[in-house]
């Protein structure tokens, strides 16, 4: 299948309402979207992704009016984070309406939503008929695209379109916050930490250490993520000493030791969050064997990206 590359929202929407599979930018990462209407264009995701079907997708509306569409009871913690963070970089899991197609919800009773806060994903998914079912648009296992060049190396002509737009300014996946559980629990860390959802809901509750062997409340929690082919090693307190190797990569806030090939020194948690996946992509285009990763502190999104850098060295 031939990928059209557009910047044209229009052309974007009109391949979505087709039935066709559409990536397009988020403020966090590239989204694959399709039709949550269209079972055999959700199928496709899964197909072009390699992504197994016990894991559910989140649903992208354009305005917090869209939600009574998806889901079937709003609680109150959930309409306190909505307030305060929609349009923006959470996913609420609530109770799903009976019409979702068990394909986007993995056949669980409840579905993820999320606004995005991002022009050019707001003016597409205005223009899509129906709300858009979309994971990360990177085949599964391998870092989130922040860019459209990291989408279509991984999914041309797997896909029929990638709306183009500019690097995700965050570029690291949406905070996760299951409210249909009492009182809510944190599933997954991103920009928006546990501790700023407490401002709000002061009862949120971490997340589960989850054990291998027990179901995740959520199911993508249990599969490999975000590796680079490169080797992901961690560094710092309470972690390896980088001594350096030769043909070796080093991302983090201070200064790499010796030997390093290729260093990516971020000035802040910020900037490393915003780097981090375009330069592990970066290292495997250079055939970077091992990438050094300085853990940052653990606290405000610096506790996200631990939790990627983590999963990124499970060999
Ligand atoms: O920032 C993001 O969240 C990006 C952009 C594109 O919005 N999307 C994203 O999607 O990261 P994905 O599919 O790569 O990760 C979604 C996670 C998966 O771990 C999935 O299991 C979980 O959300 N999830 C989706 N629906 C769920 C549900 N009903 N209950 C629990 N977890 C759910
Ligand atoms: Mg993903």
């Amino acid at each position: 299948m031939q990928t059209i590359i557009t910047e044209s929202v229009t052309v974007a929407a009109t391949w979505i309402n087709r039935g066709e599979v559409v990536a397009f930018p988020t403020e966090t990462v590239y989204g694959l979207g399709a039709d949550i209407t269209n079972e055999t264009a959700i199928e496709n995701i899964f197909a072009a992704k390699g992504r197994p079907l016990d894991n559910p997708l989140i649903i992208h509306i354009h305005s917090p009016g869209q939600i009574q569409d998806v889901a079937s009871e709003i609680p109150e913690t959930a309409n306190t984070f909505i307030r305060q963070f929609f349009p923006g970089p959470l996913t609420l899991i609530l109770n799903r309406k009976e019409t979702i197609s068990p394909l986007v919800t993995a056949g669980l009773p409840t579905v993820g939503i999320r606004c995005p806060n991002h022009p050019v994903a707001r003016e597409f998914l205005k223009r899509c008929n129906h709300p858009v079912a979309a994971p990360s648009a990177n085949i599964s296992g391998r870092p989130s695209a922040t860019d459209w060049k990291a989408v279509h190396d991984d999914l041309k002509e797997k896909i029929r379109c990638v709306l183009k737009g500019p690097q995700s300014a965050l570029g690291l996946e949406s905070t996760i916050v299951d409210c249909s559980e009492t009182p809510p629990r944190l599933l997954r860390s991103g920009a928006i930490s546990l501790e700023t959802l407490r401002k709000f809901v002061p009862e949120t509750r971490p997340p589960v250490d989850t054990e291998k062997h027990v179901r995740p409340k959520s199911p993508g929690l249990k599969y490999p993520h975000y590796s680079p082919s490169a080797l992901v090693k961690l560094c710092g307190p309470g972690y390896s000493v980088c001594e350096g190797e030769a043909g070796s990569a080093w991302i983090g806030l201070s200064s790499p030791p010796g030997k390093i090939a290729k260093t990516c020194l971020c000035k802040d948690m910020e900037e490393y969050a915003f780097r981090l996946f375009s330069f592990f992509r970066e290292c495997d285009r250079e055939h970077i064997k091992t990438i050094f990763c300085e853990m940052p502190p653990a606290e405000g999104i610096g506790i996200a990206i631990r939790d990627r850098l983590k999963k990124a060295a499970e060999e």
